[in-house]
């Protein structure tokens, strides 16, 4: 089956008893045994839940994965990643330099002080990033793709053979472009990661996220952590974000569309000293992006000529909302610096550009024109 078709039917044909289309929501936390040494599948729901298991499974397919875990958000599937880590080999994370600000507190405040080295790095530069894996002592390169809020695009196919080749386990932050447009497995990563609560739920209404393992082995692991730790999502939840997953494709396609057109109309507006959007054919990463994803996301920030601006457009838009968070069907405008990006050293916010004048879009599927009207106002 071809992946818009895996998507419509997510969870489908889940409850052969009663032929449901919608896979039902199994409230239960636990699950009675047949006789004494049989099991049903379904013992507790911390370990595995009917629900859930639907949507891991659906994950698992999308991405080309032996097998996914669901977490209670994208940071607690971090946290299950950065677990994979045994202790006494090597110690050090290295992670793209402009990741989502919550990547970066959990491995300041809780990776290092259990014995975790971070380092960061700008995963589009491949020879850095080769340099520093060939000088030994990463047990794991965490890219995101892109980046964000800076959009900068890694070569993953790349990053993937300089981590073979150093013994580092490779994992992509593919939040933003989702298994629709690009799959980290197919181009040599051993995990893709995803904030669920994003795209592929896609309305504002959830907080999910998932590993997607790329051989068994690994997947067992990662399930393994799920369980210990117990950092699963409710079945309501998983729910919400197979109903999400149905119409994942049309929602980024239409989402995409709208970027592009939003983009154009930034960059060429003359209070707008600088537009980042990787479909853009001027920007840094558009070729990269377009050799390697089937298109380049909804995600656009931009630079305004003077922070005195950025509250008054934060102000006045009406279509967009002022808010954290991004891939869902309304737009979205978020301050980094003051927000998502807030738990970035000041020094590393300043070497990067991640200024004050610095705003990021998460574009929905509202109709362009009342988008771009929306913007025009309220730049002035
Ligand atoms: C790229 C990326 N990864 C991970 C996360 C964390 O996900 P969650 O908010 O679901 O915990 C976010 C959240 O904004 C994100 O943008």
């Amino acid at each position: 089956m071809r992946m818009a078709t895996i998507l419509a039917r997510a969870g489908v044909g889940r409850d052969p008893a009663t032929g449901a289309i919608s896979t039902p929501i199994h409230q239960s936390s636990t699950f009675s045994h047949p006789r004494l040494g049989q099991s049903t599948g379904f013992d507790y729901s911390r370990t595995a839940n009917p629900t859930r298991t639907a949507l891991e499974n659906v994950l698992a397919q999308l991405d080309g994965g032996a097998r996914a875990s669901a977490f209670s958000s994208g940071m607690a599937a971090l946290d299950a990643l950065f677990r994979l880590i045994p202790a006494g080999g090597a110690n050090q994370v290295a992670a793209t330099e402009d990741p989502y600000g919550g990547t970066v507190r959990l491995l300041e405040k809780f990776a290092r002080p259990a014995g975790l080295i971070p380092v960061y790095l700008d995963t589009s530069d491949t020879a850095a990033v080769e340099r520093k894996l060939a000088g030994g002592g990463v047990a794991l390169l965490l890219a995101e793709f892109p980046s964000n809020p800076l959009l900068r695009v890694a070569d993953i196919d790349a990053l993937a053979k300089a981590c073979r080749a150093a013994g580092a386990l490779f994992a992509v932050d593919n939040t933003f472009l989702t298994p629709w447009l690009f799959r980290p497995l197919e181009h040599g990563a051993d995990l893709a990661l995803y904030s669920i609560t994003k795209y592929l739920a896609g309305h504002n209404d959830v907080l999910a996220g998932a590993l997607v393992s790329k051989t068994r082995e690994l997947g067992d692991r990662v399930a393994f952590i799920q369980n210990a730790a117990g950092a699963v999502p409710g079945p309501q939840d998983c729910w919400l974000a197979l109903r999400g997953l149905k119409t994942l494709a049309i929602r980024l396609e239409r989402q995409q569309d709208n970027a592009r057109k939003i983009a154009e109309f930034l960059a060429g507006h003359p209070r707008v000293t600088r537009t980042l959007y990787p479909g853009l054919p001027g920007d840094p990463g558009h070729k990269r992006l377009r050799d390697q994803s089937a298109g380049f996301g909804a995600m656009v920030s931009f630079e305004v000529e003077a922070k005195e601006m950025v509250q008054e457009i934060l102000a006045n838009v009406q279509v967009f909302s002022f808010a954290e968070s991004l891939g869902g069907v309304e737009s979205l405008i978020t301050y980094p610096a003051v927000q998502t990006h807030a738990d970035l050293p000041p020094p590393l916010r300043d070497r990067l550009g991640l200024n004050d004048r610095l705003l990021r879009l998460s574009i929905g599927i509202e109709d362009a024109e009342d988008l771009i009207a929306d913007l025009a106002r309220a730049l002035g």
